[in-house]
């Protein structure tokens, strides 16, 4: 920054906090969650142990996991006026980050300020699925403490018990996606939390910002291009007419990262090991072969500019395999990031400031006040 008067559209650049929580290294490609290589944490870990390494700074034991655990389960079902307000959301047929939003705002509703973290992530997987069952006229099934997180949001939307690797899937995409560094929705919750608000209103107004199209990202439609080549000796022919006709390639190319995105390799493992185990795997090799040939097009198309795959292209594999609807996407998103924006909330708490930038004024300064008689 030159000054502290100069404008810099985007904060681009600009450090705003301090955070122990996550560091993204977009030249090396690295991610680091709690201290952790996302590749060591993110496959290993449960999601409720990577949610207490983010909130209390280190991995459980596990008296600590169990605790946590079963008061995290015990939250689940959501308060009667949560499910009311639901049922007339669905009767608008709303998309469904519209109703985690309206949702999310009515879950202090029943609990204590000390329990409403936990209570936020126990319960933003209970509106998701609840909503989604609504949506489509049928009765919201009721949580099941017995199942672990990912397992219990499996088992809310499908009526089905999961196998284990369709959960480990799913867990490891959860670690994978928590936390991102100053991402638009982290920023966004902190500084709400700064002014002194609560944590509700924090984690509306971050669902909020995950909304928008160029933040949460539209996953689907990097799946619709590997349906749409169907069959590997399509994928060159496909790509170079989108190419051709100045589409971008969805799935590839990322504003921090400029080698391929750490998150893509750990759920094209995850994807590979679930596709294997409980999957079709002839969809999973098909999207290597559409990925390798992007890659390669890519380079032809921006020589140097190195667009490789992001995030998006393997997640939409993984929650597709896991038998998610598109629409289910980005909700499943923020069910993760909702733990990382509590964890900055903490942070920001701890800081104890409130985030107030300045702008610079362009408008006129010289204006005289005519009564509306006279306009
Ligand atoms: N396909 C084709 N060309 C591309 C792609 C792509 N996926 N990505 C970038 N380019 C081209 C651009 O057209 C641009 O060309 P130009 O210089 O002739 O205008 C050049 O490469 C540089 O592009 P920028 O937009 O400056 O790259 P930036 O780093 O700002 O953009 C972005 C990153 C928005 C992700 C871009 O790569 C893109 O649109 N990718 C496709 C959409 C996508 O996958 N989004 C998800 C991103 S991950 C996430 O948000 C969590």
């Amino acid at each position: 920054m030159k000054n502290g008067t100069d404008f810099i559209p985007g904060l681009e650049g600009i450090v705003a906090a301090e955070t122990k929580l996550s560091h993204v290294d977009g030249r090396a490609g690295k991610l680091i969650i709690g201290g952790f290589a996302l590749e060591d944490l993110a496959a290993n870990a449960t999601f409720a142990e990577t949610v207490y390494l983010l909130w209390h700074g280190r991995l459980p034991n596990k008296t600590e996991l169990a605790a946590f655990t079963t008061e995290m389960a015990a939250l689940r079902p959501l308060p009667d006026a949560t499910l009311t307000l639901l049922k007339s959301v669905a009767a608008e047929k709303a998309p469904v980050m519209d109703a985690l939003r309206i949702g999310a705002g009515t879950l202090s509703l029943d609990v204590t300020e000390a329990q409403l973290p936990l209570a936020i992530i126990a319960r933003l997987p209970t509106i998701v699925a609840a909503y989604w069952h609504l949506l489509h006229g049928r009765t919201p099934l009721s949580p099941r403490p017995d199942l672990n997180h990912a397992a219990n949001y499996l088992y809310l939307l499908t009526g089905d018990i999961p196998s284990q690797a369709k959960v480990r899937g799913l867990e490891t995409y959860l670690n994978t996606v928590i936390d991102h560094g100053l991402n638009a929705s982290t920023f966004a919750a902190r500084v709400i939390i700064a002014t002194g608000s609560d944590m509700v209103s924090a984690i509306t107004g971050a669902v909020g910002a995950l909304k928008g199209p160029l933040h949460g990202g539209a996953p689907g439609p990097a799946l619709d291009t590997v349906f749409e080549i169907g069959s590997p000796e399509n994928a060159e022919r496909v790509l170079r007419a989108k190419l051709a006709q100045g589409e971008r390639l969805m799935g590839f190319g990322h504003r921090v990262y400029k080698v391929r995105d750490p998150r893509a390799e750990v759920l094209a493992a995850a994807a590979e090991k679930m596709f294997a185990a409980d999957g079709n795997i002839a969809l999973y090799n098909l999207a290597k072969q559409v990925e390798a040939t992007a890659v390669i097009l890519l380079e032809e198309h921006k020589p140097g500019r190195n667009l490789q795959t992001n995030v998006e292209f393997y997640t939409a594999l993984l929650l597709h395999g896991l038998g998610l609807d598109t629409d289910l996407f980005t909700p499943t998103f923020a069910i993760s990031r909702a733990a990382g924006w509590i964890a900055h909330c903490f942070e920001q708490q701890q800081v104890g400031r409130l985030i107030r930038p300045k702008s610079t004024y362009t408008g006129s300064t010289n204006r005289t006040w005519r009564p509306l008689q006279e306009r």
